[in-house]
């Protein structure tokens, strides 16, 4: 895969030896996103950074990656403050906003959205989220973190075993995450959701095709039970036709610290993109784990910036020059890494 001015609108332009390369760099931006060192290597580049729809770390470590590598950044956060709400198209939006900016990410809820808005732009794009298609970034994050929780117990990533819980059929993240781990070799996918909400068959069909193990099912219990990782999810309610259809799955399946310990074996990872939905009603993933060791949650939205980093130093090809304008940083920093 050539980074150099690509846009990034699926997984599917990954190969393993595409992963290893952002992963690569991703380990080296670590001094500079763990506030050691700072690098102007993006001085003078500005970022458009386009987010249609609700969006808390997505949108924010994207933005802090760029700065992080001294790049400016210019942000529109809703259609009702950009001209999509007078009836601008993609076309029209993108052909004007890649004539200010170095590079967009975008976000917004219509599926193929990017890819249309990506076709018009003169700067590449990368996909924050398009409705419930894909969500590349998230995936190679989660992968990253899968990739480093499982080396600290002696694993890799090749005979996982996986249990994705919660609204597989509208949820982005998930659909990216299981096209990247299909790349990987004998992987044991199970699939925890009401059977309304199960994963789509396309990509159900897509990691049988690539040898792997697929097994449904509507028990968490069991389902949980000889997992390496847990990838909880929260209903996508913003996908539903109405909020009560939403509401007929909200808090069905609960992890919880009694769950984990009667269920799972010893160091089972839990991972959830987030935002974990905290009302009482919904709760599918409780508070009570958060001193749990193996809530892998927080190390993923901490791996999110160096990936992006990643992903920005790749396709601006500057990737080999991040050191040379690298010094200490000097201002008091805490200790949070
Ligand atoms: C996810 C998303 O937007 O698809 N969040 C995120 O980007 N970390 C998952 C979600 O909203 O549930």
């Amino acid at each position: 895969m050539d980074f150099v001015g690509s846009h990034i609108l699926s997984v599917s332009q990954f190969d393993r030896a595409a992963i290893e390369r952002v992963f690569e760099v991703a380990d080296e931006m670590q001094p500079f996103a763990n506030r050691q060192k700072v690098t102007r290597v993006l001085e003078g580049a500005i970022l458009g950074n386009m987010f249609f729809e609700p969006s808390t770390r997505t949108r924010v470590s994207f933005g802090c990656a760029w700065n992080l590598l001294g790049g400016e950044v210019r942000e529109t956060t809703e259609v009702k403050t950009s001209a999509i709400a007078k009836g601008e198209s993609f076309y029209d939006t993108a052909r004007v906003l890649s004539g200010y900016s170095d590079m967009i990410v975008m976000r917004h809820q219509i599926e193929g959205s990017v890819d249309e808005f990506a076709s018009a732009s003169r700067v590449p794009v990368i996909n924050g989220g398009d409705g419930s298609n894909e969500h590349p970034s998230q995936a190679l994050l989660d992968l990253y973190t899968i990739k480093k929780e499982m080396a600290g117990r002696g694993k890799g990533v090749d005979g996982l075993r996986i249990a994705l819980i919660g609204d597989l059929r509208y949820g982005r993240a998930v659909h990216s995450l299981c096209r990247l781990l299909s790349l990987y070799d004998k992987v044991h996918f199970t699939l925890i959701s009401p059977e309304e909400l199960g994963l789509g068959a396309e990509y159900i069909d897509e990691i049988r095709m690539a040898g792997h193990e697929v097994v449904q099912s509507t028990d968490m219990a069991t389902g949980i039970s000889h997992a390496d990782i847990l990838y909880v999810t929260r209903t996508q309610e913003e996908r539903f036709p109405t909020q009560e259809e939403a509401d007929r799955y909200k808090g069905l399946f609960r992890l919880n610290q009694t769950v984990y310990t009667e269920n799972c074996e010893p160091n089972t990872v839990i991972m959830h993109p987030l935002p974990r939905d905290s009302r009482g009603d919904a709760n599918e993933l409780d508070n009570d784990l958060n001193e749990n060791p193996n809530l892998a949650i927080f190390r993923q939205t901490d791996n999110g910036v160096h990936i992006r980093m990643a992903l920005f130093a790749l396709i601006l090809d500057v990737a080999d020059q991040v050191n040379q304008t690298a010094r200490d940083v000097n201002w008091y920093t805490a200790k949070r890494f």
